[in-house]
């Protein structure tokens, strides 16, 4: 073998962005040969590549057996070049370079999953974002590094599908029972969005003709028996490529669009050119199968894989600090798309939800980093919600800002200059800038700084001078390594309302105008700063932040009166649920007292569950326990929340008993035209089943019991199954079975058997013990581990008992196995030092004594991380 021996000790592995410097050679083309047999791939690769810059001609590879290279027709013996584990560098190599390479790589052994790996018995797929085509063949792979990739895939008959990144430009025999396609993909492109599948799948074919008059073959690769669960999937793609025309002007640019479905994948999906690959979790959707909110999710993920055709490969990153770029953006079209799918209000609420549950600990604790970040150790470990999500939330605090012309001007600016490109946050925000007319600059400290913003706002009315005083003041929480925060813009959508009739209060426009509100948004971009509304004659009810227009921590005096009065006459949809959510958080974090929420609710519920039964079922949403502990900084102890939770929820069942039962009985999804509405009328359903359950009613487990026989919907068998098993019902053995039973072929739907019996409130060490030595635990396949860890989770009092030990072994196993999951997984204990004592010191100690045995750059960097606070 040629893989030197790694002489280097590693000193500091950290990359730094102010270190980045230019690639010195360029890739004009690539030609790849790809050999699969059973027990090892040979790899031929033909490089042309040109000089741009001074310095070595440097390619990076990871264990890959080197058989021979040459430069220009010419092999080179060993000491003509430097090979260690990561690269292979040619000093004075001259400014025109064809590289030919042949290396032999193990996708048969590969449990990373990542580079080119064999995901079961019958199927090869890759996964190289961000860095793994150099587990493929030697290449500088980076994004800033593009190229035409020609691509010949060889394999055994018994795969009979063979696929790359572009067109079918050859196919036939290769002898001994073998055959080859040869693709070529006419864009150029980065190699972290190389792509291709080798095995034995079925497809279902489509077609979409663009608004260029383009006919595209779409088609979707999955196991047989799944091809009908990909019918929801191919619309919701159909759908995407229109709405991108229509909102972004971007039409598709191939003749072909392909998404191939695997269960052994670490992330959701991946947007290879014209190649998709799917985790099946992400593609696969079906009422029988999955629940509605995984088919919510299929067509988002859907959405935003295709919207990186345009936000990602036309135009992609620089280098992996400018992540955020691509993510951000995509994530926030996703929103979009999704917002126009079923209701704006409810999509803005559950991103929102995943916002605050997710990206603000994150952004609070030893993880916290700004959506760009200037440094790190494994780049696989800033795939995180601060990039996405925040990322997203950047700009959608620019369009706000803008408004959809101006947005749209801006994008279509960005499009224009950068296709092709490989650019940086500040080429976006300049593009927008110049497209739109409105200077954007200030919201490049967004990206620079990390932290989640306090905006205090005060309210003051004058009734003798009919003014409406607001005062703000912004402020973020020191951070040792960026000692120079600033003051971000923060659009600020508000509204005023007649507090005796509900009614919102038209505002003189040009008086608005001089306090810097337009369109009811005011931008507030300094330290502190005052605004004054005159001719207001009655003492007003504001509600700010409208559909969370910035994401920052807001600290208004609300009195819970007031709160109470916008959940039911706000008429943005996100703020109503914001009041509730804003009075719960007072129940069960400041022990403000229940009733005037408990009122609030009977005044809002039953109109709205007649007029919007979706958003009625997330007023219903009462904080997890999860989301609880993270407001906590110090002293967290998990069980005293859990108890005041249980304890309003009791009450909530007490006061809506007897409506529980009606409503239960009268709710039929059957009566919805839309979708959406019938998902919102099959999560009222059973919410009202697990309060009635709560009070130990023994009809609601008939009733429970009734749904999960009758049902042929995954939402209404799984809630009825939740029901029974969480509270311990005499029929949840049986139903377990039962479902075992009915669904033990179905991987996706089994991965919910995992899940419910793993987040049984009184789930033990021995629950936990039972499902991870179950025949059908496979610590294989990442989508299994999350549902029971996933699971476990969700009770926070579970995760800081006998869960430490588990997500421990697990970061141990994985470190070597899969250290991308594992190093997600290990995150579940990032807030260990919330915790009261003596669980801080115990947990602390447990992680301390982990550090010596994991070796991988990316549990080590978190491991470090979580323990540097
Ligand atoms: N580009 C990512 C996939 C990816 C993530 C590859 C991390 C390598 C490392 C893809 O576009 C993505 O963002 N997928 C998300 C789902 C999406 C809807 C936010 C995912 O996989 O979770
Ligand atoms: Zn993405």
């Amino acid at each position: 073998m040629n893989i030197a021996a790694n002489p280097v000790v590693e000193a500091d592995q950290t990359v730094y962005l102010k270190d980045y410097q230019k690639p010195s050679f360029l890739v004009d083309s690539i030609e790849l040969d790809i050999q699969a047999f059973d027990d090892r791939t040979q790899v031929n690769a033909k490089l042309a590549m040109q000089r741009q810059a001074a310095g070595d001609l440097i390619l990076l590879g990871r264990d890959l057996e080197l058989k021979s290279i040459a430069v220009n027709g010419r092999v080179l013996s060993e000491t003509e070049y430097s090979l260690d584990t990561e690269q292979l560098v040619i000093a004075n190599a001259p400014d025109q370079a064809v590289i030919e390479t042949q290396v032999i790589i193990h996708p048969e052994s590969n449990t990373q999953l990542e580079g080119l790996y064999k995901a079961s018995s019958d199927l090869f797929v890759t996964q190289n974002e961000p860095e793994g085509f150099r587990k493929i063949t030697f290449y500088p792979d980076r994004p800033d590094v593009l190229s035409v990739f020609t691509t010949r895939v060889e394999a055994d008959k018994k795969f009979p599908v063979l696929l790359a990144n572009g067109n079918l430009i050859e196919a036939g025999e290769a002898g001994e029972g073998r055959h080859y396609t040869v693709w070529q993909d006419p864009t150029k492109k980065p190699s972290y969005l190389f792509a291709c599948v080798i095995g034995d799948l079925a497809v279902m074919k489509d077609h979409y003709v663009t608004s260029e008059g383009r006919n595209v073959a779409l088609e979707i690769y999955a196991e047989e028996k799944d091809i009908p669960k990909c019918r929801i999937a191919m619309d919701a793609l159909k759908h995407s490529m229109q709405w991108d025309e229509e909102h972004y002007g971007r039409a598709y640019d191939l003749d072909n669009y392909m998404i191939v479905a695997t269960s052994a994948f670490n992330m959701g999906a991946m947007e290879n050119k014209g190649l998709n690959i799917f985790n099946t979790s992400c593609v696969l959707a079906d009422e029988e199968y999955t629940t509605d909110a995984a088919i919510m999710r299929v067509q988002s993920v859907i959405a935003h894989e295709y919207f990186h055709n345009w936000t990602g490969n036309r135009i992609t990153c620089r280098d992996w600090f400018q992540l955020c770029l691509k993510e951000g953006l995509t994530v926030f079209r996703d929103q979009s798309f999704s917002e126009d799918l079923q209701s704006a209000a409810v999509q803005r609420i559950d991103d929102v939800a995943v916002l605050k549950a997710h990206q603000f600990p994150e952004d609070s604790g030893p993880l916290s980093h700004p959506p760009r970040p200037d440094h790190f150790v494994e780049i696989n470990n800033f795939y995180t919600a601060t990039v996405y999500e925040k990322g997203a939330e950047i700009n959608r605090m620019m369009s706000t800002l803008l408004g959809k012309e101006k947005f749209r001007l801006g994008t279509d600016e960005y499009f224009k200059r950068h296709d092709g490109q490989a650019v940086t946050v500040e080429d976006w925000v300049a593009a927008l800038t110049a497209g739109s007319g409105v200077n954007l600059a200030s919201f490049l400290i967004w990206y620079n700084q990390p932290g989640t913003p306090k905006l205090e706002a005060q309210g003051e009315y004058d009734a003798a001078t009919q003014t409406y005083r607001l005062s703000f003041k912004q402020s973020l929480k020191a951070h040792p390594k960026y000692p120079n925060l600033k003051a971000v813009p923060i659009p600020v959508a508000l509204a005023l309302f007649n507090a005796e009739t509900g009614e919102q209060l038209t505002l003189n426009a040009a008086a608005l105008f001089e306090n810097g509100v337009k369109d009811g948004v005011y931008l507030f971009d300094q330290d502190q700063a005052e605004i004054e509304f005159t001719g207001v004659t009655v003492k007003p009810v504001v509600s700010l932040l409208r559909n969370f227009s910035a994401p920052v921590n807001l600290d208004f005096n609300y009195s819970d009166d007031e709160l109470a009065f916008l959940m039911q006459y706000e008429t943005n949809g996100f703020n109503q649920w914001q009041a509730a959510q804003t009075l719960l958080d007072r129940i069960l974090l400041n022990d403000h007292a229940a009733e005037i929420y408990i009122q609030a609710m009977k005044n809002t519920v039953p109109d709205l569950i007649q007029k919007d039964p979706l958003l009625a079922s997330r007023i219903f949403d009462v904080p997890s326990e999860g989301y609880l502990g993270s407001r906590i900084d110090e002293n967290y102890n998990p069980a005293e929340i859990q108890e005041k939770r249980n304890a309003l929820l009791e009450l909530l069942a007490r006061e809506f008993g007897s409506f529980c039962k009606e409503a239960y009985l009268e709710l039929d999804p059957d009566t919805q035209k839309e979708f959406s509405q019938a998902m919102g009328v099959r999560a009222l359903k059973n919410i009202m089943l697990s309060m009635m359950a709560r009070l130990g009613d023994t009809e609601a487990f008939d009733l429970a019991h009734q749904q999960y026989q009758l049902t042929g919907n995954m939402s209404e068998r799984l809630g009825a199954l939740r029901v029974l098993v969480w509270n311990d019902a005499p029929q949840a053995k049986e139903t377990l079975a039962d479902f075992y039973d009915r669904f033990k072929d179905e991987a996706l739907s089994l991965d919910q058997w995992f899940m419910v019996q793993a987040a049984h409130p009184k789930a033990t060490a021995a629950t936990l013990a039972y499902l991870t030595a179950h025949a059908d635990y496979d610590l294989g396949v990442p989508n299994r581990i999350r549902s029971v860890s996933g699971g476990l989770n969700a009770n926070p009092v579970n995760t800081w008992s006998f869960g430490v030990q588990h997500f421990i072994n697990l970061a141990k196993y994985l470190d070597e196995k899969n250290p991308i999951v594992g190093s997600r997984l290990l995150q579940a204990l990032s807030r260990w030092y919330t915790l009261a004592e003596p669980q801080r010191s115990a947990v602390k100690a447990e992680l301390e004594a982990l550090k010596p045995q994991v070796k991988s750059k990316n549990v080590s960097e978190t491991l470090n991380s979580m323990l540097n606070v």
